[in-house]
């Protein structure tokens, strides 16, 4: 999978995109990253890429043609990509969006920056993300967020395939408590199921503990979950063992 980052600020990405896991995948030769400054597209000497606001008002706007020249920049040298703009205005980024982008063959992430972007902008793109309610100082981290998130779900990125199907959020569900040794740490044990052998009762004990997780850290998650049949019950004993 191919990442464009068009950005003014270049340099924030240089360590982030070069350790662990995303420095192995592009070692591997599953991921690619292109970083394209906007400021190179810049049309005056002064390379100018904002201005004030038309109607006054405090900060910057970031200017439409250069973003605009460098898009068909990255549109000519990389085709099928799909450009996501990060905006605190942008539709909320979950796991659902990262498993959707993972299937593009080209992301490219344009990076906003100072008080907003010319909203003419907005029509160059093919959708508008943001990574939280909060706000950024740009885009920049938030397309960092973006990558990361989907990277892992590019097939061979993860040694181990099947681990992201049983994260926290894949089933709708948070993740169930890990332990490892020692078996006992400070008077806290590790749950018994786990130490069974028994590998029924250890799926059991995890579905279960993942399901008393959700209901008590993210009753939101619940909403939309689905259960199984078996689910069903054990939302039951979760609610009676949490009582
Ligand atoms: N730029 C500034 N804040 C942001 C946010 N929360 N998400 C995406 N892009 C941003």
């Amino acid at each position: 999978m191919i990442f464009t980052i068009l950005t003014l600020f270049p340099g924030i990405f240089e360590s982030p995109l070069n350790e662990s896991l995303i420095k192995k995948a592009r070692e591997k030769g599953l991921l690619e990253f292109n970083i394209v400054n906007i400021r190179d597209f810049a049309a005056d000497t002064h390379r100018t890429c904002d201005d004030a606001p038309f109607g006054g008002g405090a900060g910057m706007v970031m200017k439409v043609e250069p973003v605009r020249y460098a898009m068909t920049h990255v549109r000519n040298e990389i085709p099928e990509e799909r450009f996501v703009l990060l905006t605190p205005d942008g539709k909320r980024f979950d796991q659902e969006s990262a498993a959707r982008f993972a299937r593009f063959p080209h992301l490219a992430l344009l990076c906003g920056r100072y008080e907003g972007v010319d909203e003419r902008i907005r029509a160059l793109v093919d959708e508008e993300v943001s990574i939280g309610d909060y706000i950024l100082s740009g885009g920049e981290t938030a397309a960092l967020v973006v990558v990361d998130a989907v990277s892992r779900l590019v097939p061979g990125v993860l040694g181990n395939e099947a681990s992201p199907v049983d994260e926290s959020f894949a089933q709708g569900l948070l993740e169930y408590p890990q332990y490892t040794r020692p078996r006992a740490f400070m008077g806290m044990e590790a749950p018994e199921a786990l130490l069974s052998g028994n590998h029924e009762e250890i799926r059991k004990w995890r579905r279960k503990e993942s399901i008393k997780r959700t209901i008590l850290r993210r009753p939101d998650l619940m909403e939309r979950f689905q259960p199984t049949r078996e689910d069903e019950i054990m939302m039951r004993e979760a609610m009676e063992e949490l009582e």
